[in-house]
């Protein structure tokens, strides 16, 4: 079957084969066709090395498709059945999941990213983060995938399987932002936007997108922006908006950077919150002094796949699509083949596209 491949960490470069063969399912998993799939700056950060991710791998882990073999014991999902990947499957037993964090979970995350399910003339090739999207088929424990309706469109699923379960889930799980605050989301890429879009879902009265490019500030009031500003210019904006004083009730940092961290901070209010959704290098620090963090009282949060239960949470993103209020289909910005991989992560780097799905 075909995939895609990074096979040498740092050097952004994609391959694609037509000889890749994936594992049978085993007790507890489901072999799965894809059908779409989404490109996240997760998979090119672990291609130059930002993620911790040891190649060759099969990249992707935003994806939906169909359930075509399950292995002994399966209960949860049958052949047939649609299907969207969660990459970090709850196991639903241990004390992340039975206590409301099952984003947390790892007891199947860590022992899937560890395992090479693919492989190549016999090579062993892993999984990005467990999973592989990039791939005509993969299998994954029948923990890994969430039974959808068959009339939601497979781009829909796959959009939801990461960036907006990742940037809705920062607005109203992470956050849980009130009606009438303001808001400041850094980068409108598709978490960003999913981020404008919780926070819209939420009742914010403003909310001020910050990019470096031109169409995405215009992109951003599309999904319910207020305002769309360069970095330069948020200090302007924070001010009309909040008062000399300054500071938004809540700051969302979709980016990964420490200056956008650090910045992230800043344009939070005394007591307001700041959420950190990038997901940035372990080698890159941000500084913090002592005094400011106990004396601004500002409430710094990590957000991981938006502190979402995916067994709930991605019902609740297909209603919330459904009834109009979440717009899905605006948010991909092209379709092109998966041969054509290598442009979604060029077009990516230029910050010119919310998300692009790649099709089998
Ligand atoms: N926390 C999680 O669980 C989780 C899940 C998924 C993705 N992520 C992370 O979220 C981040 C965003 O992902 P994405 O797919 O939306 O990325 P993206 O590349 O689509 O979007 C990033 C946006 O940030 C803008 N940008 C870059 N540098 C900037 C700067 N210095 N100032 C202002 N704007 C800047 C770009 O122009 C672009 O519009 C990535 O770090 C990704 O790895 C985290
Ligand atoms: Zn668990
Ligand atoms: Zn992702």
């Amino acid at each position: 079957m075909r995939a895609a491949i990074f096979n040498e960490v740092g050097k952004e470069v994609i391959d694609i084969y037509d000889d890749v063969e994936v594992a049978d399912p085993g007790p507890g998993e489901v072999r799965l066709k894809l059908h779409a799939a989404g490109v996240c700056h997760s998979d090119l950060s672990a291609m130059n090395g930002t993620l911790p991710q040891p190649a060759p791998a099969v990249l992707g882990h935003e994806g939906a498709g169909e359930i075509i073999q399950v292995g002994e014991g399966v209960d949860q999902v049958a052949v047939g059945d649609h299907v969207i990947v969660a990459w970090n499957p709850p196991c639903g037993k241990c004390a992340a999941c039975l206590g409301g964090e099952a984003n947390l979970c790892v007891e199947i995350f860590f022992n899937i990213a560890g395992s090479a399910k693919f492989s190549r003339g016999g090579e062993p090739i892993f999984g990005f983060a467990g999973t592989g999207t990039f791939a005509e088929e993969m299998v994954l424990p029948q923990q890994g995938v969430v039974k959808i309706p068959n009339d939601v469109p497979y781009e829909i699923g796959a959009l939801i399987g990461c960036g907006v379960t990742t940037g809705v889930g920062a607005a109203l799980n992470t956050a849980k932002v009130k009606p009438g605050s303001s808001v400041v989301v850094f980068g409108a890429g598709g978490v960003g936007i999913a981020a404008i879009q919780g926070a819209r879902i939420a009742g914010a009265a403003e909310i001020v997108a910050v990019d470096m490019v031109d169409s995405k500030l215009k992109d951003a009031l599309r999904f319910g922006a207020t305002m769309g500003v360069k970095p330069d210019e948020l200090g302007t904006a924070n001010a009309e908006i909040n008062g000399p004083a300054g500071g938004f009730d809540y700051s969302f940092e979709c980016i990964g950077l420490p200056e956008t961290i650090r910045a992230a901070y800043d344009a939070a209010r005394r007591g307001g919150t700041a959420v950190i959704v990038g997901a940035g290098s372990g080698a890159k620090n941000v500084e913090f002094n002592c005094f400011e963090l106990f004396f601004m009282e500002k409430k710094l949060l990590g957000s991981y796949y938006g502190s979402a239960d995916v067994r709930t949470e991605f019902s609740r993103l297909i209603r919330l699509w459904k009834s109009g209020r979440l717009d899905l289909e605006g948010m991909i910005s092209s379709r092109m083949d998966l041969s054509k991989a290598q442009d979604a992560f060029d077009a990516m780097k230029k910050g010119e596209i919310i998300r692009q799905i790649l099709t089998f």
